[in-house]
């Protein structure tokens, strides 16, 4: 339900519907992207940020958030953790519940190895769970792991490594042949063929979904074949230290169980950190999509191990979250709206920009729009841009909406918004970390050994902005590769003495730089407590 102050604004958007679904904005040129990044991105935002003095990645830039929470207080005191007492001995132990985390899980189970899952909620609570629009991968006839290379590469500003972004679109289309095997029912065709659209800096048609809700799908697979496997699976039980071993490599974590506090040792040969993003720092004060245990932990736990950090300082924000009604406010509104063919309308009805420019470049725009440009819409608690959803049924036809994007409909419709007849506001949110660990080709960490990394926590496969559907496809891949590596790994490796050294000599290093400081990490949950 609108206020009359937002209903005045969409009679501008109503008049002028017709004309602008027909209107085919025109693409900035590279020159203009680079000064709107530069004066609107938050990325840009030299103040938001600081230097880390201490660890692997000192003299690097990060949020200030993420700076407080690397160089901040272990939760354990290494002397006080008796590493003799081994409450799990494994093969190779995932850090994770979500998509990468499973994945890796399934690989490695699927090797032969003795793994386990552990999770600080419970499987399944991640970000792959609230993932909406899809998952690329070239596997139609006019489209190849080439073009799939050139658009995310193009996308991510030429800074993803080479040797990831290979294999992240060369194994695309099988992993999309996995997980139909496995059970994931994306949407196909009356004959069987999938369906597939675009996203925001694709050249081809290459999304596959399983219609609005192609990470809650994807996830009820996986976690239903972790079940079957029965693999063993620690919830509500979080990793809050990296444990090495004499020699320097990862050899498992100390565990914390989030009801009843107690302290447990987990060892492990190998270690994949799957712990996903950081939307839950709210970066900049920004709202969020992110599902509520995205902390950033994996990055403290390799960090404070000695794991160096990739592109930490560059985050993403997804232009379209929803910027009203406020119980949803960050929620995400899939890009699949705009491949669909809504467009992106100022308060005065006009179309601002081509609704599928890459997702730094469209936020950036609708900052603009709403700051300079004096053209967004008031709420009560901020301000957005229209997403002039209508248009999409004007385009495809009736019905279109229910069919391909019901999770959007059910969101708005339940605050009295039917987003078939009324535009819904937008404006960005915390999206995804663009960085993260910096791992090899085979997954494992390029400083620590036997430490492995899948999903959002690596850093340098998508560069400095991800594609839409790239982040689905990551957390299959990656998660795979993870698992197999770090199993493969795991056989020829024979633990030496548990160490938590590491933790020690990080916090002198910190008083020797003059780091004093109360903040203590991981930080596992978000703190929504108001002050008073
Ligand atoms: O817009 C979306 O559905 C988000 C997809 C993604 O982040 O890959």
């Amino acid at each position: 339900m609108y206020l009359n102050e937002m209903l005045e604004s969409i009679r501008k958007v109503e008049a002028k519907r017709a004309e602008n679904a027909v209107l085919e904005p025109r693409r900035m040129t590279a020159e203009e992207k680079e000064t709107l990044l530069a004066t609107y991105h938050p990325d840009y935002k030299q103040e938001e940020f600081a230097v880390l003095t201490v660890g692997p990645n000192k003299g690097d830039k990060v949020p200030t958030e993420l700076a407080a929470l690397l160089q901040a207080n272990s939760r354990v005191k290494p002397e006080e953790i008796d590493l003799s007492k081994v409450d799990y001995d494994v093969d190779v132990l995932v850090i994770g519940g979500g998509g990468a985390g499973s994945s890796a899980a399934i690989e490695a189970h699927q090797n032969g190895a003795k793994v386990m899952i552990v999770t600080k909620l419970r499987i399944g609570d991640a970000n792959t769970m609230m993932a909406e629009g899809g998952i690329q991968a070239a596997d139609k006839p006019n489209d190849s792991p080439a073009i799939h290379y050139l658009d995310a590469f193009g996308g991510g500003h030429f800074a993803a490594k080479p040797e990831l972004l290979y294999r992240l679109v060369s194994e695309a289309p099988d992993a999309i042949k996995w997980l139909s095997e496995l059970g994931v029912e994306f949407d196909k065709m009356p004959d069987g063929t999938m369906v597939t659209t675009h996203g925001g800096g694709t050249s081809r048609k290459r999304m596959h979904a399983a219609k609005d809700y192609s990470g809650a799908e994807i996830m009820r697979t996986l976690r239903d074949e972790v079940l079957n496997r029965e693999i063993p699976v620690v919830d509500f039980t979080a990793a809050i230290e990296l444990i090495l071993d004499e020699n320097g490599r990862a050899a498992g974590a100390v565990l914390l169980n989030m009801e009843t506090k107690e302290i447990l040792v987990a060892r492990a040969k190998t270690v994949v950190i799957a712990t996903g993003g950081a939307g839950r720092l709210h970066y900049q004060g920004f709202p969020t999509s992110n599902h509520y245990g995205a902390t950033a932990d994996g990055l403290v736990l390799g960090y404070r191990a000695g794991a160096k950090l990739l592109y930490a300082d560059t985050l993403q924000y997804h232009p379209t979250g929803a910027a009203y009604p406020e119980q949803i406010f960050g929620a995400l509104v899939t890009e699949k709206v705009r491949s669909l063919g809504a467009k992106l309308i100022n308060c005065d009805g006009e179309a601002f920009m081509h609704p599928l420019e890459t997702r730094d470049v469209s936020a950036a725009s609708i900052i603009r729009e709403c700051s300079t440009h004096g053209k967004g819409v008031k709420t009560p608690d901020g301000i957005g841009v229209w997403l002039d959803t209508p248009m999409i049924e004007l385009k495809n036809g009736e019905g279109t909406i229910e069919k391909r994007i019901p999770a959007m409909m059910r969101m708005f419709g339940k605050y009295g918004i039917d987003i078939r007849k009324e535009p819904i506001l937008v404006y960005p949110t915390l999206h995804y970390q663009n960085g993260g660990l910096d791992i090899g080709p085979d997954c494992m960490t390029t400083c620590v050994e036997n430490l492995f990394v899948a999903g959002e926590a690596v850093g340098g496969i998508h560069g400095r902005n991800r594609l839409m559907g790239n982040s689905l496809l990551d957390i299959i891949v990656f998660g795979r590769d993870a698992g197999k590596s770090a199993s493969a790994r795991a056989k020829d490796v024979t633990v030496g003495a548990l160490t938590l050294d590491h933790v020690t000599k990080f916090a002198s290093e910190m008083k020797d730089a003059g780091i004093e400081t109360d903040v203590v990490s991981p930080k596992l949950l978000p703190n929504y407590t108001r002050k008073v």
